[in-house]
C-alpha cells in the first residue's frame, strides 16, 4: 500500500435550494478555491485504521469512534463498499480550509475526500455517483432530510442541474460566469434550517409549496440563460430567487445587507446561496467588478470572500 490523496471542492448553490427538498430542480456548482483533502499513509501491521483531523484536534482508531462521527461514517461506509482483501493498518488524515457551517459543503467535501482516497488506496476508484451515493448516508447522520444536491455536486465536482429521485443532469455553461462569494461570518446549521422551514410550511402548506413552485420553475430558466450565457436574464432570476428566499424567511439581516452591498458596487445580481439564516451570499459581476464588490463586501461585514469562476472546465 502506498501513500494515497483525493481532494474536493467546495459547493455553491445557484437557484433553488430549499425548494430542492421539496423535489424541485436546482442548481449547484463546485468551488474549487477551496478544498477537502484526505491523505491516507500505511501503519505497520496491526495498527489498524486512524482516523484523524488535526484542524479540529481529533485523532482515534475508526473501533474507537462512534457511529455518528461522519469521518469514521465516511470509512466505514466506504470499506462497506468495497471491502480490502486483507486487513487495513492506515492512518487516514483529513484537512480542508472550506469554511464550515457556511453553505459551502465543508462536512460533504470531506467525506468525498475520504470516500475518494480509500476507494483507491483498497484498489477501487470508484465512479462519482458510488462515491455521491455513500456522502449522502454520511449526510444523512446530521443533515436530517438532505435533498442529495451538495454531495452529488461535490462528487461530480462539475456544474449540476439536480432533481431528487431523476438522473444527474450536467449543466453546461455558455460564457465562464464570475461569482464573488461573501460570507456573512454566523453559522448557517442546515438541519436547523430546514427542520424549522418544515414547520412554517406544514402549517401552511398552500402558500409554502406556492413559493417553491416558483423557484422550481426559476431553476430550468435559469439553466436556459447559463447555458446561453445571458448574463442579465441570471441576474434577473438571482434578484426574483433572493426574494422567494426572503419570503420563505431564510434570509437574515446580514445576508440582505450583503447582497445590498454587492448591488450597491455593481454586482449584476446577487443572493443568498445555502440553507441561509446565516452562511453565504453569492453576488454575479463583470469580471472587471470583482475587486470593487470583494471590496463592498468587506465593508458590509463580510468575514471573508472568496472569487469563483463557474464553466464547465473550470476545473482547478
Ligand atoms: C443546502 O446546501 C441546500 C438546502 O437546499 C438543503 C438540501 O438541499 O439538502 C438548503
Amino acid at each position: 500500500m502506498t501513500v494515497t490523496t483525493a481532494s474536493a471542492p467546495g459547493k455553491i448553490i445557484l437557484f433553488g435550494e430549499h425548494a430542492v427538498v421539496y423535489g424541485h430542480p436546482a442548481l449547484a456548482v463546485p468551488v474549487h478555491e477551496v478544498q477537502a483533502t484526505c491523505r491516507i499513509e500505511p501503519l505497520p501491521a496491526g495498527a489498524g485504521v486512524v482516523i484523524a483531523a488535526p484542524d479540529i484536534n481529533f485523532a482515534a482508531p475508526l473501533s474507537a469512534a462512534p457511529e455518528d462521527n461522519p469521518l469514521a461514517a465516511a470509512v466505514r461506509h466506504t470499506l462497506a463498499a468495497c471491502p480490502p482483501t486483507l486487513p487495513i493498518n492506515a492512518r487516514i488524515t483529513v484537512t480542508a480550509d472550506i469554511p464550515v457551517a457556511r453553505g459551502l459543503g465543508s462536512g460533504a467535501a470531506i467525506a468525498t475526500a475520504v470516500v475518494k482516497a480509500l476507494g483507491q488506496y483498497v484498489g477501487r476508484a470508484l465512479p462519482p455517483q458510488q462515491i455521491a451515493d455513500i456522502v449522502f448516508a454520511v449526510e444523512k447522520i446530521h443533515h436530517g432530510t438532505p435533498s442529495g444536491i451538495d454531495n452529488t455536486v461535490i462528487a461530480f465536482g462539475q456544474p449540476v442541474f439536480f432533481q431528487k429521485g431523476r438522473p444527474l443532469q450536467r449543466l453546461a455553461v455558455g460564457r465562464p460566469l464570475t461569482l464573488v462569494i461573501g460570507d456573512t461570518g454566523i453559522k448557517s446549521q442546515t438541519r436547523k434550517v430546514v427542520g424549522n422551514l418544515r414547520r412554517r410550511r406544514d402549517a401552511d402548506k398552500p402558500r409554502y409549496d406556492g413559493w417553491f413552485q416558483l423557484m422550481g420553475r426559476l431553476a430550468p430558466a435559469a439553466r436556459q440563460a447559463i447555458e446561453a450565457g445571458q448574463v442579465a436574464r441570471i441576474a434577473d432570476y438571482m434578484a426574483q430567487n433572493h426574494a422567494l428566499l426572503q419570503q420563505i424567511g431564510v434570509s437574515s439581516d446580514e445576508l440582505d445587507r450583503l447582497v445590498r452591498a454587492a448591488l450597491e458596487a455593481g454586482a449584476l445580481g446577487a443572493k443568498l446561496s445555502g440553507a441561509g439564516r446565516g452562511g453565504n451570499m453569492i453576488a454575479l459581476v463583470e469580471d472587471n467588478r470583482a475587486f470593487e464588490v470583494t471590496q463592498a463586501l468587506q465593508r458590509a461585514g463580510a468575514a471573508q470572500t472568496i472569487v469563483t469562476t463557474v464553466g464547465s472546465s473550470a476545473k482547478k
